[in-house]
């Protein structure tokens, strides 16, 4: 008998034999580029914790979505910073609200774009939080309960007039309890029947958020998110999680972050039939950019292995704030 039994690096020897028997391909369709969009004029400013990530106000807008469209990303997702801030997130519902205002000129540029709506409140809250609260004051500090039912009616008309202003898919992401089933029957009464929610099913209570909340000012004032976020230390509870937005009329999962929740999107992927998205958060994008400039890591590569890593996990889509990045990457001769 031969030595050694078995020789694995047979198929590995030439680029040619490892393209063939290759499990796992990025493709430029897998991909979402979030864009945060402000009030304002002529705004095109740097997050300064997500280098390469801007805020755009609408005038500056065009060419930046002029460039994703031509990467052939199919879908942006939206985060509005608005100019007012209210206790019940009013901004986040307006017919003239940022999001809606952004939604309706980049359809009208690229009616082929799909314009991937986020719906919470914590962006429009002046309290930060992604819903209603009920707040009292103990020991001098101010402590909050977000109100679950309360919140429902607020995040139905978030959605409504997001899918008003021609946004093609709702992506509610506040994690309150019925969420999924009140914006389905919301949607359909308002006439959106066709309009697919993609739910933020498993969304963890997550350090990975932080640049995030520089980027969109919506960091909760008091508490944290953990009563309604999910513990990261549990697995179980996101099947009941992904299972009850099913139940509800989800038309796609989330789990979110990814990188650090692998485990999670293989478990959701062979237990549910619906696609599955991987949220790569903006947490996930700083530690990468920031080694980046540090000369400690070769970007490009580290991108490429973390999002084929997210799909061999079994996401069907990913959103990541690297989209426009890989996109040139995989188009590159
Ligand atoms: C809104 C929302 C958040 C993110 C997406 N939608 C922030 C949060 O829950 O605090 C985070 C995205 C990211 O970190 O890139 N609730």
């Amino acid at each position: 008998m031969s030595f050694p039994l078995v020789r694995h690096r047979r198929l590995r020897q030439s680029v040619g034999i490892r393209s063939m028997v290759r499990e796992t391909v990025l493709n430029v369709q897998d991909l979402v580029q979030p864009i945060f969009v402000t009030h304002g004029t002529n705004i095109k400013n740097e997050i300064s914790s997500m280098p390469g990530v801007y805020h755009f106000s609408l005038d500056t807008l065009k060419s930046e979505v002029d460039y994703i469209a031509s990467l052939g990303i199919p879908a942006v997702l939206l985060f509005g910073i608005p100019a007012t801030k209210d206790s019940i997130g009013s901004s986040g519902f307006a017919d003239d609200g940022i999001v809606q205002e952004a939604t309706r000129l980049i359809k009208s540029w690229y009616p082929e774009l799909l314009v991937i709506a986020d719906t919470c409140l914590c962006e429009f809250t002046d309290h930060g939080h992604c819903g209603m609260v009920h707040t009292f004051e103990h020991d001098g500090h101010i402590h909050g309960d977000v109100l679950n039912d309360e919140s429902l009616g607020l995040l139905v008309k978030t959605a409504v007039s997001q899918a008003k202003a021609g946004a093609d898919i709702i992506a509610p992401s506040n994690m309150m309890d019925g969420f999924v089933q009140a914006i389905r029957e919301g949607l359909d009464e308002a006439g959106f029947k066709n309009i697919p929610i993609m739910s933020y099913s498993v969304k963890y209570a997550s350090a990975f958020y932080g640049p995030f909340r520089e980027a969109a000012d919506s960091a909760p004032q008091f508490g944290d998110r953990k009563t309604y976020q999910m513990d990261p230390a549990n697995a179980r509870e996101a099947l009941r999680e992904a299972e009850s937005d099913v139940l509800e009329g989800a038309d796609m999962l989330m789990v979110k972050p990814a990188l650090a929740y692998l485990d999670i999107i293989r478990m959701i992927k062979d237990q549910f039939d619906l696609p599955l998205v991987a949220y790569n958060v903006s947490g996930e994008y700083s530690m990468v950019k920031a080694a980046a400039q540090q000369g400690w890591i070769n970007e490009k590569a580290i991108v490429q292995e973390m999002l084929t890593g997210m799909k061999r996990a079994g996401a069907d889509i990913i959103i990541t704030y690297f989209a426009k990045d890989m996109a040139g990457w995989l188009t590159e001769k």
